[in-house]
């Protein structure tokens, strides 16, 4: 991962191979904002004084090298001995009254795309101020530079854009991005660090996740994805648990059990605790760790399998996240709860019509066994309840339906604890992971789920799926336990890659849960 570090030093002075500075677009009328600019930008001060350095210095000649300022247009000049640097880096940072948390972080993203050959960098960004826009993404009011948010942003921008995954390939780029150096006022270091901490720790654990989601399905299946997460919390100070078929079977986790006994790999329940001495709460983050999921009996078509490698992102972030607490040392105990499992079709796997019984007791008709997600979280979140926390989140990739509401950039929240879900809502903002929440529509629904002859069933059709589903997993919630369902299907993963992504695995909604657990601590 990126070395990230602060400094109060001159960026003038800075001895890397990149130094990047700000050009912001001039301000237009309303009516031309929809084509490029063409007009020379308006340097940053840190830039204006870069500039001077190289000679640059007329709007023309800014002009003459495509400097317009535009969002992420990226201008690129030798220093020729001027500066202790190689090369100075433009990046266009958008209209002067727009740098908002989300454009700093994407801006982090394309100088990591734009810096791809060179192995340090050095800028000045962090110190820009920033704005929050307004829900409509009106009301835009130029704010202060708060280093807390913009060294945030940047950091994790830069981190996310610098992830490759290459463990597959056999020839790895020859160079990478190395370590990126923020240039801060001397008075603004010290609240910069605990971001800068946080960032990190976020930005890690997303590329966890993504490095887990890329990892092929051969390579990830249960007792192996198990193995590999216990070595992931060694020396952590977090308790690994692991359950085997044989403990399983003997606790009664017959949703784990059915969806994975078609599978030759077993499955596995892995349970991840970090309890500091001074815990103000107690959480528990479950995740769906389907490993590879066919459908099962009910088979899907080819195309729909080709990204199922993906179905254990749920899994993967409760560890990266519980992972990210221990790192921070956050006081809160959190509970991981990972559901592994290969939904895999053959002679020995679960049939369509088949009842199982869960952890819970309560009996379930499997009525379509591409359906699996909700059979696993059902003994997951019994389990999770059963330690004893008093929030519960699980996280899974678990319905096409919620692609078809939402698409691929907005997970869905369902839940019927406000006051979890707006904390949960709030950390999702921060995090510039967008979450939108959906009803649990109880007493409109519910019914539907009653088996022909068993307690439940695990389908309904087609109305409502992601609602369905939760409303599924809503019974095996105890009572005064608050419960929040992040379906993350869409977001999980990308078809595109993008400033901050590269194609596979996203590692959302890792930094919001983090997020929520560090306004846990200080709550
Ligand atoms: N893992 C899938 C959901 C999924 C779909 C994730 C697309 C990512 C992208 C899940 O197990 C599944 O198959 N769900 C079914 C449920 C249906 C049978 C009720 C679905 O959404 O089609
Ligand atoms: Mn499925
Ligand atoms: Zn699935």
């Amino acid at each position: 991962m990126l070395e990230l570090d602060l400094t109060d030093a001159s960026l003038a002075d800075a001895a890397v191979d990149l130094v990047v500075v700000g050009i912001h677009a001039q301000a237009r009328p309303a009516e031309e904002r929809d084509v490029p600019p063409s007009a020379p930008g308006r340097p940053t001060p840190g830039a204006a004084a870069v500039l001077a350095a190289l000679g640059v210095d007329a709007a023309e000649e800014l002009a003459a090298l495509g400097a317009t300022g535009a969002l992420g247009s990226c201008v690129r000049l030798a220093t020729r001995g001027a500066l202790p640097a190689r090369a100075v880096l433009l990046v266009g940072l958008g209209p002067v009254d727009g740098v908002t948390r989300e454009r700093l972080r994407r801006v982090g993203g394309v100088i990591a795309g734009a810096a791809a050959r060179d192995v340090t960098l050095a800028t000045d960004l962090a110190t820009l101020p920033i704005v929050v826009l307004g829900d409509a993404g009106a009301d835009v009011t130029p704010g202060t530079a708060d280093p807390a948010e913009t060294v945030r942003a940047l950091a994790e921008g830069l981190t996310l854009g610098a992830y490759r995954f290459d463990a597959y390939r056999t020839r790895p780029r020859p160079v990478q991005l190395e370590r990126a150096t923020l240039h801060l006022a001397s008075a603004d270091l010290e609240p910069a660090r605990a971001a800068l901490s946080l960032a990190r720790a976020g930005a890690r654990a997303a590329l966890t996740v993504r490095d887990l989601v890329n990892t092929p399905p051969q390579d990830k299946r249960p007792p192996v994805l198990a193995e590999r997460v216990s070595a992931l919390l060694e020396g952590t100070g977090v308790t690994v648990t692991v359950l085997d078929e044989g403990a399983l079977a003997a606790g009664g986790y017959g949703g784990i059990l059915a969806v994975g006994q078609g599978s030759s790999a077993p499955p596995r329940l892995v349970e991840l605790d970090w309890s500091p001495p001074d815990a103000v709460a107690h959480v528990a983050i479950v995740g769906k760790g389907i490993t590879f999921d066919t459908g099962g009996i009910s088979l899907k078509p080819s195309e729909a399998m080709e990204t199922m490698k993906m179905d254990m992102a749920g899994a993967a972030t409760a560890a990266a996240v519980v992972r990210a607490a221990a790192e921070l040392a956050l006081p809160v105990r959190v509970t991981g709860v990972l559901c592994l499992a290969e939904n895999m079709p053959s002679g020995t796997a679960t049939r369509v019509s088949d009842v199982l019984t869960t952890r819970s007791g309560r009996t379930v008709e499997v009525m379509n066994t591409d359906a699996e997600g909700r059979l696993v979280l059902a003994d997951g979140i019994a389990h999770a309840a059963e330690r004893g926390a008093s929030a519960i989140v699980d996280v899974a990739t678990l319905t096409g339906a919620v692609v078809v509401a939402l698409g691929d950039e907005i997970a869905a929240l369902i839940g019927d604890d406000d006051v979890l879900a707006e904390a949960l809502l709030a950390s999702a903002a921060r995090a510039d992971e967008p979450l939108w929440r959906l009803p649990l529509a109880k007493d409109l629904y519910a019914d539907k789920l009653e088996g022909m002859h068993a307690d439940l069933r695990n389908v309904t059709g087609r109305p409502a799926g992601t609602i369905m589903a939760a409303l599924f997993l809503h019974r095996f919630v105890p009572p005064g336990v608050a419960w929040a369902h992040l379906d993350i299907a869409g977001v999980a993963w990308s078809a595109e890659a993008g400033p901050l992504r590269t194609k596979g695995g996203t590692g959302a909604p890792a930094r919001t849960l983090l997020d929520w657990l560090v306004a846990t601590a200080e709550r």
